[in-house]
């Protein structure tokens, strides 16, 4: 443990230059209750958009930002952890099955969109908003998986969505997708379930599942997609007019995985098969951005890029494999014989990160042992590690730091090691889970990537991180 500790000024705190120390971050507790508890109402202002140097940035924010719904914050949020489990169970299912294929990329463009915490839309998951057709679509951006759909008119059943829904007879650009097209061919290795006909040879009927009950059903179809200052023809994506399950209430879904029919591929003669994207906390106003492109100038790094090569996963190709060889806490290396055995995921949709019990148990008490001056209470959901911190006005935490194969390193952001089940600080948890089986894939999910630039190079099959204080403009 480090006898290093760093104090900082309350008011550095809202220009974002926390004051840390390689290994213990000594923070005002309400500063951090501020982080991830907004309470005022917020407000869904447009998201936006800007180009630079090439670049197309689309402002990120977390899904429940917008449209946030009354009710009890407490219940909601636990059955948001509860559906964080079914996706990782899916995850784990899916691992068994699914085949493998190749993507090229080609060039070079970069652009950026604001991302934004979907918190308000009633998910954990992050939410940019895209141009289809010359519609504005508020979407998930999902990282493990492939095919991009949007709620479509006529509708079989679809959840509710504050924005209209898609509709193909009014967009000039709209084509449908014949089911004997190579997209259509695409769905197997994308999806899992192969194409079908539809009611005539000119329709393609896919079907996504995923695993979690959630599932969408639909026609491809393909359309003019908009991406701040970029485009790209013929974007292939689902109509979906029948859909359910955890989408909150986003217009769809954007896939950011690595077969064919993933934005990613799909546009890599534009992006280069590249993109990023830095993640902000829940706090209303905060952006990040979704960047497509690999010009990095567009970042607002303050630590270099350490990159980490891709390890290819034969049996599931769509997400993104890592090897994580370490972790330290507050310094500490972790020992455990099970680091860079098999292969870590890294995902967007997942939020609180998975770890095999043995590196969860040695992380815990770890963990536990530096942070011994604070009272242990219950778990909460899939939590198992929390305290009560209501009583302090300061707490010193310790820095986690997640280290990968090549020397690629990436800290988890204060805002990304605990989370505050109540908001007065009565219970705060540790905001990592052990899997159930040693055998089991890890997952770094998106609460502990929180203010870290996020860079999926899929041509030099490369992941890279960099500390940034996620913002948008
Ligand atoms: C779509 O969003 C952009 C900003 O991203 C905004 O400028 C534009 O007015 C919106 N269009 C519609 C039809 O809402
Ligand atoms: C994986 O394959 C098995 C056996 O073929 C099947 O029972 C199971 O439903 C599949 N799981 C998924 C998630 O596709
Ligand atoms: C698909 O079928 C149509 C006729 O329905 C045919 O004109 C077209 O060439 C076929 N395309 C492919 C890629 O086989
Ligand atoms: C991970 O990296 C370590 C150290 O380089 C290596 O020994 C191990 O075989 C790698 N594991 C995988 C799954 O690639």
């Amino acid at each position: 443990m480090s006898l290093c500790q760093y104090s900082i000024v309350f008011a550095l705190l809202f220009v974002g230059a926390f004051g840390h120390g390689d290994e213990e971050l000594f923070l005002p507790l309400k500063t951090l209750q501020k982080i991830q508890h907004n309470h005022n109402e917020p407000t869904c202002s447009s998201q936006k958009s800007r180009s630079e140097n090439g670049a197309v940035m689309l402002e990120m924010k977390h899904k429940d930002y917008c449209f946030r719904s009354r009710g009890d914050l407490s219940k909601r949020l636990q059955k948001r952890l509860l559906a964080d489990d079914i996706r990782v169970l899916s995850i784990q299912s899916h691992i068994k099955n699914v085949s493998s294929k190749k993507v090229e990329a080609l060039s070079q463009t970069t652009t950026q969109i604001p991302i934004n915490s979907g918190v308000s839309m009633q998910t954990l998951n992050y939410i940019v908003t895209a141009t289809l057709g010359g519609r504005n679509m508020t979407v998930i951006v999902d990282t493990g998986s492939d095919l991009t759909w949007v709620q479509c008119q006529p509708c079989r059943l679809c959840y509710n969505q504050p924005e209209p829904l898609f509709n193909p007879s009014i967009s000039p650009s709209f084509q449908s997708v014949a089911c004997n097209s190579s997209a259509c061919q695409s769905l197997e290795s994308a999806t899992g379930n192969s194409g079908l006909c539809g009611t005539n040879s000119q329709t393609c009927s896919y079907l996504v599942s995923y695993g979690d009950g959630s599932y969408t059903k639909g026609e491809l179809g393909q359309d003019h997609l908009v991406l701040g200052s970029s485009s790209v023809d013929n974007f292939v994506f689902g109509c979906g007019r029948n859909n359910r399950g955890l989408f909150g209430l986003a217009s769809g879904l954007m896939g950011l995985g690595r077969s064919d029919l993933s934005l990613i591929s799909q546009s890599s003669g534009v992006f280069g098969g590249v993109f990023s994207y830095c993640l902000p906390s829940t706090e209303a106003e905060s952006s990040g951005s979704l960047v497509f492109g690999g010009d990095t100038s567009v970042f607002k790094n303050s630590t270099p890029i350490s990159y980490t090569n891709m390890v290819p996963n034969p049996q599931l190709f769509s997400f993104y494999f890592l090897n994580l060889t370490g972790m330290t806490v507050g310094g500490v290396a972790v020992q455990d014989s099970s680091f860079g055995r098999s292969g870590f995921l890294i995902d967007s949709g997942t939020v609180i990160t998975r770890l095999p019990p043995s590196i969860y148990k040695a992380v815990k008490a770890e963990f536990l042992k530096q942070f011994s001056a604070y009272p242990s209470i219950s778990g909460y959901s899939i939590l198992d590690t929390c305290f009560d911190l209501s009583a302090y006005e300061e707490v010193n935490i310790p820095t986690i730091k997640i280290y990968f194969e090549g020397g690629a390193e990436m800290e988890v952001d204060v805002a990304g090691v605990f989370y505050f089940v109540k908001s007065d600080a009565s219970q705060v948890c540790l905001a990592l889970a052990s899997l159930q089986y040693e055998d089991e894939i890890g997952i770094i999910g998106n609460f502990q990537q929180r203010n870290t630039r996020v860079i999926y190079d899929t041509k030099q099959s490369q992941v890279g991180f960099a500390k940034e204080t996620c913002s948008f403009m």
